[in-house]
């Protein structure tokens, strides 16, 4: 639930508290709708590419220096009311005992695939400070450079999505394999929830701790459940982080989620995350008037002329009216070939907005 106090986080430039990206997740009246995009810091950007020729996305990561510098890229170049860490979801994984690869144009590939309960006895706890102390580094350093101005995100992959790449070994259409778990080692399957939702609550709790003011979760893949499998599988547990995560504004993401909406705003999350396959009206309908959205534009018009898509940028502004709790974004990640241009373009759009 927002809370409608603006609270102080980590007492770093607390006037970052009244950016319009912050008063936005809180359900505040803003100047202007903010925006920022999912992806902002990657392949659509020469300068990302650049960078992608001397290091692999992991060791990227792992660098302080060079996450702190892509993460700031996109902020060189569009008014964006946001930074978000450059990491992946993957990242936690690693040092808990997953021997995973992230392979160009596929996404993560895990060497054994977890399949039975020794396999989720044998993945350990997190301990953030000794695990994964570059990304905490990157966020104190972005912290400095960000100043007052731009809040910065942090994230997490969602339970069920981490689940899905643990389990299927690789990316997957069905997610057959995770099902499978699901299905025919119910106990198997709740104790790999149960690990994955501390990995992810001790993750964002020491991001908090080092300085990002909102987080994300992002479930990409929990649309490949049904509303009752949802609750019965994968809510609790989402429920269980949402729960740790009492001091900064959350947004719960996911993709094909029109049927669970309420579902994943129940489970919790400030600022539910919508993709473009619902009405932002509609949804903002289902979720009542203190759930704050996220979205929603499909990706994939950022490739078509600009006359196409600023026009359907402004219904989804007008969709909105004049309610509090919109950020603008596109409905799932931008896209590797999307034109610098169309997000210059988009932002101008959407921060030149001056209603119907
Ligand atoms: O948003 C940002 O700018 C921050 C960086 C970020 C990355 N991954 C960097 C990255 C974020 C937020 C993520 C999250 C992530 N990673 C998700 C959830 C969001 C979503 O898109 O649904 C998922 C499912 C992953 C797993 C993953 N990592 C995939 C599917 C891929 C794509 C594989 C490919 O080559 O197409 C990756 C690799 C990855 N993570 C890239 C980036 C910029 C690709 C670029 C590269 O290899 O340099």
């Amino acid at each position: 639930m927002p809370s409608l106090e603006v609270t102080p986080t980590t007492g770093i430039a607390p006037e970052v508290e009244q950016a319009r990206f912050l008063r936005a997740c809180r359900n505040l009246p803003v100047d202007r709708t903010p925006i920022w995009i999912m992806r902002q810091a990657g392949r659509y950007l020469p300068e990302y590419r650049a960078l992608r020729e001397h290091y692999d996305l992991l060791q990227i990561c792992e660098h302080p220096e060079l996450a702190a510098e892509v993460s700031l890229q996109p902020l060189r170049r569009f008014d964006l009311d946001a930074a978000i860490l450059f990491s992946d979801i993957m990242i936690p994984l690693r040092p808990i005992g997953v021997d995973l690869q992230i392979v160009e144009n596929v996404g993560p590939v895990i060497a054994r695939p977890i399949r039975d309960a020794a396999a989720v006895a044998a993945l350990r706890p997190l301990e953030p400070e000794a695990d994964v102390p570059y990304v905490l580094q990157t966020i104190r350093l972005m912290r400095q450079e960000l100043g007052s101005k731009t809040p910065l995100i942090g994230f997490a992959g969602g339970p069920f999505t981490l689940a899905s790449y643990l389990v299927e070994g690789k990316p997957s259409r069905d997610f057959a394999q995770t099902k499978g778990l699901m299905y025919t080692q119910p106990e198997t399957w709740h104790a790999l929830m149960a690990r994955l939702a501390q990995v992810v609550t001790r993750f964002l709790q020491a991001q908090v701790a080092a300085g990002v003011q909102a987080v994300q979760l992002f479930d990409s893949w929990v649309g490949a459940l049904s509303p009752r499998d949802y609750r019965e599988y994968v809510q609790p547990y989402s429920a269980a982080i949402f729960q740790a995560i009492s001091t900064v504004p959350t947004i719960h993401f996911g993709t094909d989620t029109a049927t669970l909406l309420q579902e994943m705003y129940q489970a919790g999350g400030d600022v539910i995350g919508l993709d473009w396959r619902i009405d932002l009206d509609r949804a903002r309908q289902q979720l009542g008037p203190s759930a704050a959205v996220q979205g929603n534009l499909d990706p994939t018009l950022l490739l078509a002329p600009g006359e196409v898509w600023v026009r359907q940028a402004r219904e989804i502004l007008a969709l909105n009216g004049d309610r509090p709790g919109h950020i603008f974004n596109l409905g799932h990640g931008i896209r590797p070939d999307t034109p610098p241009d169309a997000v210059a373009r988009l932002v101008d759009t959407v921060h030149g907005w001056e209603g119907t």
